[in-house]
């Protein structure tokens, strides 16, 4: 059963996550969490309500679309007598069913181990008593939950050395397809905007697209060559939901950074899906987290077979810059409008870019000269060095990745200073008038 505090697309939304991860929602409740109860969310009344709710439909889970904390989730559970899952417990369920390879799986693995780490911080009493276990402290509950605690620990550190292998490996995999700069794009989007559709099509790959969320989870790159552009690296990523649990944004900071060293990201976006512009501020919002917020997108508005009268088209800013494309990645159309906007998007144009760099970062210096086309340099009264280039867009694409930006800072437009954590330094565009 599901229990919700929204209604509408939203809640379809989740009715949709709670069978991908197959289960079958029986009865739907909504409830007003306008004032919260600490104790169980909602108000003891509502409870009894699920409980009824639950009994009558034999509901074996209660999924809740919400965030509960972990003493929420046990009172409830406890209340109830069935077993509950809220929001981030759900998605991760999905990955863990959907992540397909070692190194997708490892990291959602972490991420739920982490998340039932927390589950584990402060007893689970009534668990306990379940398990004949006596008071709160001591007794064999107590033991066990040690025991728990000490299982989880060891298997977080297990997990994580083995993915610091893995994403070593792919540091060196990485590394060697830099010494040939070809730039990558990244397809990211809310999940089931039809990335996957896009990739498939654009590259005539047949990866896999299926009406579930979450399909893919594990960034697959081909190599796309585009008329009088060369090649790019086409890069499919992780579909974004509103409310990603943290835990994953985390666990999935290694493989997402493809997505942060991209020279060009395509938004895909579900056209016909009411929420789009939600969902574009949704994924924007994690791209942000992962440090991609300032690699330049062109939106692909997908799906307009869905939409009455909607032909293929290009929209493009005031300063000429290709903005969006309408495609159907079902029906093709369009699909060649959206190949020629990369292909421009790297064949022309050039943009100006004001690196901060400490006095010390000579070799960064070297290269930013090596590229040409340096249009002043000064030394700031804090000792430190702005360089103005003017760079296309293509090399500025292979710049990003191939040049180590990791002490640099950028001056943003409006002159605020901003440090760069990431280890790809993001760089702040200004576009010649
Ligand atoms: P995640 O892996 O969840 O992030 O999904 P995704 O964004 O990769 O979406 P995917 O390509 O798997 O497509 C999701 C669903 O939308 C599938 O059922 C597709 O057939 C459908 N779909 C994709 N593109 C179109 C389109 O242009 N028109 C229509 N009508 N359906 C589409």
């Amino acid at each position: 059963m599901v229990v919700s505090g929204v209604e509408g697309e939203e809640l379809e939304e989740f009715n949709e996550l709670a069978l991908s991860a197959k289960f079958e929602p029986v009865t739907t409740l909504t409830a007003s969490l306008r004032e919260p109860n600490p104790k169980f969310l909602i108000g003891s009344g509502k409870l009894q309500e699920i409980h009824a709710l639950a009994l009558e439909h034999h509901a074996e889970v209660v999924l809740f679309n919400h965030v509960l904390s972990p003493s929420q989730e046990r009172n409830i559970e406890r209340e109830l007598q069935c077993y509950v899952l809220d929001r981030t417990g759900l998605i991760l369920d999905i990955f863990a069913q959907r992540a397909r390879s070692h190194e997708g799986r490892l990291q959602v693995e972490l991420a739920q181990l982490e998340h039932l780490s927390t589950r584990l911080v402060g007893g689970w009493t009534h668990l306990e008593r379940q398990r004949g276990g006596i008071g709160v402290r001591g007794g064999p509950g107590e033991t066990q939950i040690e025991l728990d605690r000490r299982q989880l620990r060891q298997r977080i550190k297990q997990v994580n050395q083995r993915l610091g292998k893995v994403s070593k490996r792919r540091g060196l995999n990485r590394n060697s397809r830099n010494k040939v700069p070809i730039p990558t794009v990244s397809l990211v989007g809310y999940t089931n905007a039809g990335k996957s559709s896009v990739f498939n099509q654009l590259t005539a790959a047949q990866v896999y697209a299926a009406d579930q969320l979450f399909a893919t989870l594990d960034p697959t790159l081909r190599r796309l060559e585009l008329p009088d552009a060369g090649a790019v690296i086409l890069a499919d990523t992780v579909g974004f939901i509103r409310h990603l649990p943290h835990s994953l944004v985390t666990a999935f900071q290694a493989t997402l950074e493809e997505t942060a060293q991209a020279g060009l990201l395509l938004h895909v976006v579900d056209a016909h899906s009411d929420q789009r512009h939600a969902n574009i501020e949704q994924v924007n919002a994690v791209l942000h987290e992962i440090g991609a917020q300032q690699v330049r997108q062109i939106e692909v508005f997908n799906k307009i077979d869905l939409l009455p009268d909607q032909q293929p088209h290009v929209e493009r800013d005031v300063d000429g810059r290709i903005r969006r494309v309408w495609v159907s990645a079902v029906t093709g159309a369009g699909l060649d409008l959206l190949r020629a906007a990369v292909a421009e998007f790297f064949s022309s144009g050039t943009q100006v870019i004001v690196l901060r760099l400490p006095l010390s970062a000579g070799r960064l210096r070297a290269a930013l000269y090596a590229l040409g086309n340096v249009q002043s340099e000064r030394v700031t009264d804090d000792h430190a060095l702005e360089i103005e280039l003017e760079i296309d867009n293509a090399n500025f694409a292979t710049l990003r990745r191939s040049v180590d930006f990791s002490e640099a800072m950028i001056v943003t437009p409006d002159a605020k200073r901003q440090t760069i954590k990431t280890q790809t330094m993001t760089l702040d565009l200004k576009r010649r008038a």
